[in-house]
């Protein structure tokens, strides 16, 4: 699909009934955070991993050392759930900013929206393999907390190894 057209259905599926909450999945550099922010533009709330980070554990290698990264992003994961989840009960259009890399973290997630009475959609980036790493070199000239950290060509080949393709999961596949 194209991004227009996904833009496009996602606004029609808003529900103030059963809101609509967007799981934004795709390798580092995809573009979710750029996708997301349209949402939010358009009324969505945006739940990002990435800044609920920044915001309680400040900058990545520079106000925490970096062996800290995985407890405050675990912990950072358990208040987004919780966030998420009033979210829906106050009938509010959610997007989440977060990779979602791991089928079984997708599973999980499908679940919690559906018990907290939401209704869930995956939208996947596919993005090659070059256009990435174009976009990663393009974006580590920035500095906060959408782009904590420069991803080099060793770690996005490591990413891309271990990221989980969504198929037949029900997603929306965006390809650029
Ligand atoms: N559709 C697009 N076409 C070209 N460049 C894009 C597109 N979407 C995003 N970008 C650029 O690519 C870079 C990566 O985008 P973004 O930060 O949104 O990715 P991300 O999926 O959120 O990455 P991460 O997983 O590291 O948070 C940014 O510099 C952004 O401006
Ligand atoms: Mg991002």
């Amino acid at each position: 699909m194209f991004e227009k057209s996904a833009l496009d259905y996602l606004y029609r599926e808003r529900d103030d009934f059963t809101p609509l909450v967007v799981m934004m999945c795709g390798i580092a550099g995809s573009g979710k955070t750029t996708f997301s922010q349209k949402l939010e533009k358009a009324g969505f709330v945006r739940l990002s991993i990435d800044e609920e980070v920044w915001s309680a554990n400040g900058r990545y290698g520079i106000d925490y050392p970096i062996e800290k990264y995985r407890e405050y992003l675990d912990r950072a994961h358990a208040r987004l759930r919780d966030k998420l989840v009033k979210l829906i009960h106050n009938k509010d259009q959610i997007v989440i900013d977060s990779s979602f890399w791991r089928k079984s973290e997708r599973v999980e997630y499908k679940k919690l929206v559906e018990a907290a009475g939401g209704k869930w959609c995956i939208i996947y980036l596919k993005v090659s393999h070059a256009d990435l790493l174009h976009r990663l070199k393009m974006r580590s000239k920035r500095f906060d907390a959408n782009a904590a950290f420069p991803i080099t060509e060793e770690v996005l080949t490591d990413f891309l190894n271990r990221f989980e393709v969504p198929k037949g999961e029900g997603e929306i596949v965006i390809e650029y």
